[in-house]
This record gives C-alpha cells, sequence and structure tokens, in this order.
C-alpha cells in the first residue's frame, strides 16, 4: 500500500489523540484510555477531548459537545478507539456522531467489547470509516485489552539486578544493587498500578514497606504477620492454602490473579525473587518486565537469579521479549519489554 499524504495526517491526529488518552491515567479503569480530534470540513482542528474519569463523558461526547455551531458537520473525527454503541454508564457515541453529521471517522481500535459494534452503525449512516495507528492504539489500551479478553489483571514484574542476573547474594544480601534514582523510580511506578504483589520469602528476607494501597501476600503456609512492615499500611489480601487452590504444591497463581480481578484489581505490578518469578514466567503469566540493571557484577554463581526456572537445553527456547523503552536510570539501565502481546 502505498503511503499518502492523507495517510500522514491521519497518523498526526491518531497521534494527538493518544496524547489526549493518556491525560485519563490512572483515573479511567476499567475503561479504555480515549481521545479525541475533531476537524471541521476545511481541515481546521475545532475541538479535542478525553475519557477524563469512569463514569463520566466518553472521548467523542467530550469533544462534540463542546461546539456550540455544530462547526464539526462534514469534518472529520479522530479517536483511538471504535466509538460506543451501546448504552452504558453514558448513551451511545455513535447515535452523537451520526446527529452532528461528520462526514468520516477515523478509528485506532476495534473495541475488543463484544457489547460494541459502531463501526457498521456509522457505515449504515453513510459516515466512511478508516483506520490509522492500529499497533500503537493497542498498545495504548494493553491493560483494557487483557482485562476485557481474559478476565485477568495485566501483570508487569520488576525486578533488579546486577549485569550478571543476580538479585541477592547467597546469604540474601540486597541492599542496594541499583541506585537512589532506580529505587525512587519504583515508588513512582507502584503507584501506576492497582496492586504490588510480592512473596512470603521477599517479605521475611527484605522486610520491605512496599507502601501502597493494596497489596497482594503470597503465603501459602502464613509464615508472615502483622509485625512485617508490609503490614502497617494499605489494605492486604494474603493468599494462603486456605483461600486459594494449590497446583504441583504451590499456589496456582492463576487462581490469585482472577481473584485478584474479581476484587477490581486490573494491574498488578510484581516485586519478588527468582523463585516466584520463575514459576510466573513458566506459566505465561506476566505481561511485561521492567527490567533495572546495575553496573555491577557479582560474579558468584551461587548468588540469586531474578529468574529460577528448570533446565533449559536449547537457546531457541528462551522465553522472547520486545523492548520498548530502554533508558539510563542514575547509574543503571532500565529497560522495558513486552513478553507477549494480549
Ligand atoms: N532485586 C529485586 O528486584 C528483588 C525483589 C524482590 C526480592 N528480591 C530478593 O529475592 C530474594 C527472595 O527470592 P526467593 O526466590 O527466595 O523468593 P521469591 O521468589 O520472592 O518467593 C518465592 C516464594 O513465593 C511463594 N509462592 C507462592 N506461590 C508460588 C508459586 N506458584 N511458585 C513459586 N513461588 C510461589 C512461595 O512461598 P510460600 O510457599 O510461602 O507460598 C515461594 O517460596 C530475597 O533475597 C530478596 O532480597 C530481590
Amino acid at each position: 500500500m502505498r503511503y499518502t499524504k492523507a495517510m500522514k495526517q491521519d497518523e498526526k491526529y491518531m497521534r494527538m489523540c493518544f496524547a489526549l488518552a493518556k491525560k485519563g491515567k490512572g483515573r479511567v479503569a476499567p475503561n479504555p484510555m480515549v481521545g479525541c480530534v475533531v476537524l471541521d470540513k476545511y481541515g481546521k482542528v475545532v475541538s479535542k477531548g478525553y475519557h477524563k474519569k469512569y463514569g463520566e463523558n466518553h472521548a467523542e461526547r467530550d469533544a462534540l459537545l463542546k461546539l456550540k455551531n455544530n462547526e464539526a458537520e462534514g469534518g472529520t473525527l479522530y479517536v483511538n478507539l471504535e466509538p460506543c454503541s451501546h448504552y452504558g454508564k453514558t448513551p451511545p457515541c455513535v447515535d452523537l456522531i451520526i446527529e452532528r453529521k461528520l462526514a468520516r471517522v477515523v478509528i485506532g481500535m476495534k473495541d475488543v467489547n463484544p457489547l460494541v459494534d459502531g463501526i457498521s452503525k456509522l457505515e449504515k449512516a453513510g459516515i466512511k470509516v478508516d483506520f490509522a495507528l492500529k499497533e500503537g492504539a493497542e498498545f495504548l489500551n494493553r491493560v483494557f485489552i487483557k482485562n476485557m479478553t481474559r478476565k485477568l489483571p495485566y501483570v508487569v514484574l520488576k525486578t533488579a539486578c546486577t549485569m550478571d542476573g543476580k538479585i541477592a547474594t547467597s546469604a540474601g544480601d540486597s541492599k542496594w544493587i541499583t541506585s537512589d534514582e532506580s529505587r525512587a523510580l519504583v515508588y513512582k511506578m507502584r503507584k501506576e498500578f492497582d496492586c504490588i504483589m510480592t512473596s512470603s520469602n521477599t517479605v521475611i528476607a527484605d522486610n520491605p514497606s512496599m507502601k501502597h494501597r493494596f497489596k497482594c501476600i503470597l503465603d501459602k503456609d502464613s509464615r508472615t504477620d502483622k509485625s512485617f512492615k508490609i503490614y502497617q499500611q494499605g489494605e492486604i489480601y494474603i493468599a494462603s492454602r486456605e483461600n486459594t487452590p494449590l497446583k504441583d504444591g504451590r499456589l496456582d497463581l492463576e487462581a490469585v490473579l482472577k481473584e485478584l480481578f474479581k476484587r477490581g484489581i486490573y494491574s498488578v505490578f510484581v516485586e519478588c525473587g527468582g523463585t516466584l518469578a520463575g514459576s510466573m514466567l513458566k506459566e505465561g503469566l506476566i505481561d511485561e518486565i521492567y527490567q533495572f540493571i546495575a553496573p555491577k557484577i557479582l560474579n558468584d554463581n551461587s548468588g540469586k537469579s531474578c529468574f529460577n526456572g528448570d533446565n533449559v537445553y536449547k537457546i531457541a527456547d528462551c522465553i522472547g521479549g520486545d523492548i520498548y523503552e530502554l533508558k539510563k536510570s542514575g547509574t543503571d539501565i532500565l529497560i522495558k519489554a513486552r513478553l507477549q502481546k494480549v
């Protein structure tokens, strides 16, 4: 397909939608982040909007209701997600788009919510529908897509290691591998997630505070108790043999994630050692890894590794990832990689 000037223009306004959508980050879940840009029939931007908060107006409605003289008639509406066609907390956006007589709608991605069929309703009304930057739109709303299609929270595992992949010495000393800047960044990152998940072993080894509004501790035999700092603040959910099924003698991790989802947890930030990380990786439960690598080499094979999996004999059997961000953090580097497309 030839890359035309019109396609370049569509991508420019779709990127604008992405930037607007991100303004709703942290306030719209379980809804997706959505931004909208409206052009009049001459191609001039006449309105912009975004979904600000769960339960409030969708992006299209936010943008169109700002127009007093229907400057949108005959124009183009850009939105990063298919406009809704059903009654939810707000009326269908497609009805308003049809009523305002837009000539064209450019969409980032189709909605994965089976209740939504906005595209055919727009086309039936004679509105031309095009797509732009589909992959970018899906990446932006990857948490929503996983929540909707798998009924599971989106899982990001954070690890901080040496250049030889160690997270603690054989004696369990782990303070501190990474720089002050990286640790400060982790405190910020935690706020972007609904829950922090950790393990009995990590709580017992490090006695971390892990300040957060909701924390899940995997502790099959209830080895941790209120004397540990993590219990001093936030809501705590302890997954133990009392409330969670076992799988191969360990807590069934997918069952824990399902339970968290039922409790309204849409994203989980996992901070643990190699045993739990290895299990989660093997079971395909990690969507992304945030890996801090410090410019240090432990040079001790008995040091604790980021991932304690089983014997793997072929490099072809490595679990592959897709790095989407790489940056310096203090004296360390931070790699953000997606392990699977949801
Ligand atoms: N550098 C870092 O980023 C970082 C972060 C955190 C921790 N650490 C270090 O990691 C070390 C601890 O690592 P670790 O390997 O001993 O422990 P871990 O990986 O943190 O946790 C393992 C424990 O998780 C629980 N668990 C529950 N369900 C499980 C499942 N299905 N599969 C695997 N584990 C399950 C088990 O305890 P139960 O049987 O009690 O349920 C298991 O013993 C500490 O030294 C700590 O300093 C480093």
